[in-house]
């Protein structure tokens, strides 16, 4: 049943691979020359005047060196500082932390063979690099790096069906939006993020919880297989039949093990669905947990159904928004009743497209404020949600005068159904299963405007995480996962996947990248070996 597909993926797979002569060495060995591989790429050292030193670069001049190189080679892919180009890209983040980052200069390659290029080149000169695809990470250098080299993939935008329409093959340059948008006028679509800016890249490699998850799984769980350029410059696909092991690691493994170039999804069909925000006054707060709570125990009888709860303090104002979504064209579906059935102060819910309701979000979540995301998880308790819900608006009260900030907790199921679907195709790297479940996830959140109130609301949240895990833990409700895609960049995401899989991604990035290419010249974002102690609070 489920074999069709992969003939697409092996269909897609054979062209990238025939495209590409030069790439049959997946991993570096001990003996491993740069310069050779580069070679194998069309590039000859020895004929770029910035690299005849190249051994002697080190520090910033690494990256002036780096920098000139790749201009020689790709012209006007190389952004460089001061240009109305490099200033748009900057600028073109979500959280004004990123957007204030200054990388040396930004590469944009056009194919995956000039990102085999700028990996070699970055390791040829030991200049550190970051990879950005939707730039919706909160936190600075999660996907920008200050003085190294930051890839852009505003010029990879391409999305391919395959001849079956089975398979999408998207380019990381993709959001959401751009996606749902080009799969619309077949009425199919993909499992991937619920707001229309995310990116294609950062949300599918920390898994993606997506509207249609209790049905297919997390955005991971439906990848037929990932395009990556391996740490040897090395163009690879990773599928459960070929680099099974990378595969496995990519379904959570975050920029660990490679930079993606093509995610060849797995299509569904898709029309209307139904969705939108109800909110509730905080006096409606234990009618709403309710709802929420049973919604999420009894996801199983219905797997069309989503939601998330926010509970929000705007003005010094208590609000909870429901957020609810239904997979088919159904207004007021019978497994929402008892959410319906509290009153509201506003409703948007109708019957619309994925990427129309995936815009309604966006204009919730605006460019160019200060953010940080900060997550738990537990198991699905409706006592633990009440006292986290009052956790917070107690706490909020610390921060609440800081201008321009809209806090909230943002509340949602990992329901059965969905930890199921994490066992599809050989398993996902998380670490969780069906009996794990339900789980109540929590994401702590907040936008502001000044960098002046950082540390206390970097405080604020570290707070409601801290009292919402020693209560789990006194209730024995805790369970040690940690949702990379919520994550701030305080907590250390990969050893809470569990000691073997931690074990085995371990080995998986030694296997492809024995010189930690990933780790050290990628310092970004949540690495192997714990938290980088470049950040402090
Ligand atoms: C408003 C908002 C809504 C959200 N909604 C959802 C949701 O519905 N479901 C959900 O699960 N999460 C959601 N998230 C969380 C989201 O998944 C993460 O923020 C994710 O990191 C965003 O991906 P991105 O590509 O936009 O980010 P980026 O900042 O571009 O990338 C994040 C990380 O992934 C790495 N990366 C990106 N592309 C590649 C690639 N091609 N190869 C290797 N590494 C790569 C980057 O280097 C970086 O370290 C949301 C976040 C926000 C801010
Ligand atoms: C860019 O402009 C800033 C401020 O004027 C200056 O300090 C910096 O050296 C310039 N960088 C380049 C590469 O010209
Ligand atoms: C769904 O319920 C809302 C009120 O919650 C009502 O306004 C709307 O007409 C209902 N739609 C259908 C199709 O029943
Ligand atoms: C979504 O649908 C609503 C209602 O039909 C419409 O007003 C709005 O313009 C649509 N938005 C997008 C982005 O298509």
């Amino acid at each position: 049943m489920r074999a069709i597909p992969w003939v697409a993926a092996m269909l897609i797979v054979e062209i990238v691979t025939l495209s590409h002569p030069s790439t049959s060495n997946a991993f570096a060995p001990p003996d491993f020359d740069v310069a050779k591989a580069l070679l194998d790429n069309g590039v000859d050292v020895s004929t770029i005047p910035a690299l005849l030193d190249y051994a002697l670069a080190t520090g910033t001049n690494a990256c002036k060196t780096a920098c000139t190189s790749l201009r020689d080679l790709f012209g006007s892919k190389i952004l460089t500082q001061n240009t109305s180009a490099y200033d748009a890209f900057t600028g073109s983040y979500w959280s004004q932390q990123q957007t204030s980052v200054d990388p040396y200069c930004i590469f944009t390659p056009t194919a995956a063979q000039d990102v085999s290029i700028l990996v070699l080149i970055a390791r040829l000169t030991q200049c550190p690099f970051a990879v950005k695809s939707g730039g919706h990470a909160a936190f600075a250098g999660a996907s920008s790096i200050d003085d190294g080299i930051t890839v852009s993939f505003e010029s990879m935008k391409k999305i391919e069906l395959s001849e079956d329409k089975r398979i999408a093959s998207i380019e990381p340059g993709n959001t959401w939006f751009d996606v749902y948008h080009a799969l619309e006028p077949d009425n199919l679509a993909v499992i991937g993020g619920r707001v229309a800016a995310i990116g294609v890249g950062g949300l599918t490699l920390g898994g993606g919880i997506s509207f249609y998850s209790s049905q297919y799984g997390f955005a991971c769980d439906n990848v037929a297989s990932f395009e990556v350029v391996t740490a040897a410059g090395a163009i690879i696909t990773a599928s459960p039949t070929s680099h099974a092991d990378l595969y496995w690691s990519l379904r959570g493994g975050g920029n660990n093990f490679g930079i993606v170039t093509r995610f060849n999804l797995q299509m569904i069909p898709q029309g209307l669905m139904w969705g939108g925000s109800r909110l509730h006054t905080e006096a409606q707060s234990p009618a709403v947990i309710d709802a929420f709570y049973n919604l999420g125990v009894s996801s199983p009888n219905d797997i069309a159904a989503a939601q998330i709860l926010s509970f929000v303090y705007v003005q010094n104002t208590k609000l909870a928004s429901a957020d609810l979504q239904y997979a088919k064209p159904i207004a007021n579906a019978s497994i929402f009743s008892e959410y319906l059935a509290i009153p509201t102060t506003s409703d948007t819910t109708s019957v619309r497209t994925l990427a129309n309701l995936t815009m309604d979000f966006n204009n919730k979540n605006p460019n160019g404020l200060r953010e940080t995301y900060w997550t738990a998880t537990f198991r699905l308790d409706k006592d633990l949600t009440g006292f986290i819900k009052d956790v917070f608006f107690e706490e909020v009260l610390s921060v609440a005068d800081a201008d321009a900030l809209v806090p909230a907790i943002t509340l949602q199921v990992i329901t059965v159904p969905m930890l199921r679907n994490f066992a599809k195709h050989g398993g996902n790297a998380l670490g969780l299963s069906e009996e794990d479940g339900p789980l109540l996830l929590i994401d702590s959140n907040s936008m502001w405007a000044n960098e002046a109130d950082d540390e206390r609301i970097l405080k604020f949240h570290r707070k409601i995480i801290e009292r919402s895990v020693e209560e789990a833990k006194k209730r024995g409700l805790f369970v040690d996962y940690i949702y990379m895609n919520y994550a701030s960049q305080f907590q250390d995401v990969m050893p809470s996947y569990g000691a073997k899989n931690y074990a085995r991604l371990k080995g998986v990035a030694r296997k492809y990248d024995p010189h930690g290419v990933f780790q050290v010249l990628q310092p970004g974002y949540f690495k192997l070996d714990g938290v980088s102690s470049r950040y402090t609070e």
